[in-house]
């Protein structure tokens, strides 16, 4: 025994809220208040909740977020499977703009398994594109692409697909873009040995607009598919439009016409050859990575260039 004496506070005592299993107690895993939603996805619902042991210990914020997966999954023997591989994925990553991840949890009085995470606060990309339909201007683009792009680059260096980039999986918050919801991600192989398979097809949960045609016709995820989803999201976030009108990208393909991809007006010609690729729809034409993508993404516009970006239209030219 040191001399150091270190008084503890008496534990939580908190009594289990009568919720029977599966049902939402007030207080999950003896710890955490419950305070209300903050969002809801395919698989999972996302609470704000207040730790009552930092709180007791007295930290001023002692505010984090809980992930649950929604009432379909809970019964499913994969729920904790489904969880864990989101736990594991995001804490194989240390990047300043991917979310923080704290512990994966079970609450056995009331049968539940849930993630702590850190709470973030501010616009996902999606409601920022509500406020701007026409896209956001370079400068700002820029400060939310070359941030998702580096975390998705040390996603792609350490081993990590996403598999479900869309503007709704990330969040621009006080502190910066925060990547989040690795919850249909995987390890490549020989990264993450020994995490359970999940069984991907029978979750049947890609997102229309941003699933590559290959995703959609049950081939396994890779990190070009991610491409694909990043491409559909840095265009929108330029033009605010997707550069497929929503259209399924296997639809796409059987109506495309090349030239009916328009180069967003508020990005630098120099950077549309790259974003262009990213969107092939043949995956053997996406011959970019994200490493690229970024490189392409960071170069600034020489004199010339910008001179011919920001030239006066003629009349009747759109
Ligand atoms: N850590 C967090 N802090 C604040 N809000 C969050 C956090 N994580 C998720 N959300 C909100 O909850 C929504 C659903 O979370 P998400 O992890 O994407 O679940 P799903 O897998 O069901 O799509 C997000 O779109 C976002 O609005
Ligand atoms: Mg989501």
């Amino acid at each position: 025994m040191t001399g150091l004496e270190v008084s503890t506070p008496a534990p939580c005592a908190v009594a289990p809220t009568p919720a029977g299993p599966g049902e939402l107690p007030d207080v999950l895993g003896g710890r955490y208040r419950i305070e209300r939603l903050l969002g809801a996805g395919g698989m999972g619902a996302v609470y704000r909740a207040r730790d009552l042991l930092q709180e007791q210990f007295g930290d001023p914020q002692p505010y984090i977020a809980l992930k649950l997966l929604s009432e379909a999954f809970t019964p499913s023997p994969d729920a904790g499977a489904l969880l864990f591989n989101e736990f594991a994925l995001i804490r194989h990553l240390r990047h300043p703009n991917v979310l923080r991840m704290y512990s994966f949890n079970v609450d056995t009085v009331h049968q539940r398994v849930y993630l702590v995470m850190e709470l973030l606060r501010g616009p996902t990309l999606d409601r920022l594109l509500c406020e701007h339909p026409l896209g956001l201007p370079w400068p700002q683009w820029r400060d939310i692409a070359l941030p998702l792009l580096d975390a998705m680059a040390h996603a792609h260096g350490r081993g990590v697909l996403h598999g479900d980039i869309k503007p709704s999986n990330v969040l621009l918050s006080d502190d910066g873009v925060r990547l989040f919801d690795f919850g249909l991600g995987q390890a490549e192989t020989s990264t993450l040995e020994g995490l359970a398979p999940v069984s991907r097809s029978r979750l049947n949960a890609w997102t229309p607009g941003y699933a590559a045609a290959e995703i959609l016709e049950g081939q396994p995820l890779t990190r070009a598919a991610d491409v694909y989803a990043l491409g559909c999201l840095l265009y929108e976030l330029a033009s605010g439009k997707h550069p497929y009108n929503r259209m399924l990208a296997t639809e796409a393909r059987a109506q495309h016409n090349p030239s009916l991809l328009k180069a967003p007006q508020n990005l630098p010609p120099h950077l549309w050859p790259a974003l262009r690729t990213a969107l092939a729809l043949d995956p053997a034409k996406r011959t970019i990575t994200v490493e690229q993508l970024l490189k392409a993404a960071s170069l600034t516009p020489n004199w010339r260039q910008r001179l011919m970006q920001w030239r006066p239209r003629k009349p009747g030219h759109a």
